[in-house]
């Protein structure tokens, strides 16, 4: 047999639909995957409970308008938890229940901007996310995930245009 003096064949690195059954790497790749996605669920309900919360609080001369902005941001959040949640349960994990902690602001300026640092971390962290869903195979996951940066970067971009002019 002229197998056994030969190298083990390499198989292709399996990147499409691999569950990790029986191989590390694939194992390891969803692992991480699931991993990713509630770190990120976590992060999406701190952004529901920061803007409830900081909408509630907020007093002050731009109470009205920011109140608005904050709670019409609400719905995208819990839409994007609803996804993660739904996404981490069909691939066998289990989706957290807990959030990241809300960072405290009293001043309006101060809930801007931990409101924008929250989003620039959503950006950051979706973008990793996007490039494991892809070493994954998912490219569905990647396209939600893609949506969802999209969101973000919206949110990100209305609150800098508010603190870019903003007067104390
Ligand atoms: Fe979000
Ligand atoms: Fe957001």
């Amino acid at each position: 047999m002229s197998s056994s003096t030969h190298a083990p064949v390499q198989s292709a690195p399996k990147i499409y639909n691999d569950k990790g059954a029986g191989t590390t790497s694939g194992g390891n790749r969803l692992q991480v995957l699931i991993d990713g996605l509630n770190h990120d669920l976590a992060g999406e309900y701190q952004a529901v409970l920061m803007y409830t919360q900081y909408s509630a609080v907020l007093t002050g001369p731009y109470r009205r308008e920011l109140r608005a902005l904050f709670q019409t941001e609400i719905p995208d959040e819990l839409g994007h938890a609803q996804f993660l949640a739904d996404k981490i349960a069909s691939l066998g994990g289990e989706p957290t229940t807990v959030p990241r902690a809300v960072p405290h602001a009293e001043l309006a300026r101060e809930m801007l901007e931990q409101a924008l640092t929250a989003e620039k971390q959503a950006i950051a962290d979706y973008t990793l996310r996007i490039a494991q869903a892809e070493a994954f195979g998912d490219i569905g996951l990647k396209v939600n995930l893609e949506t969802q940066v999209s969101d973000e970067s919206r949110h990100k971009e209305e609150i800098e245009r508010i603190l870019s002019g903003w007067i104390d």
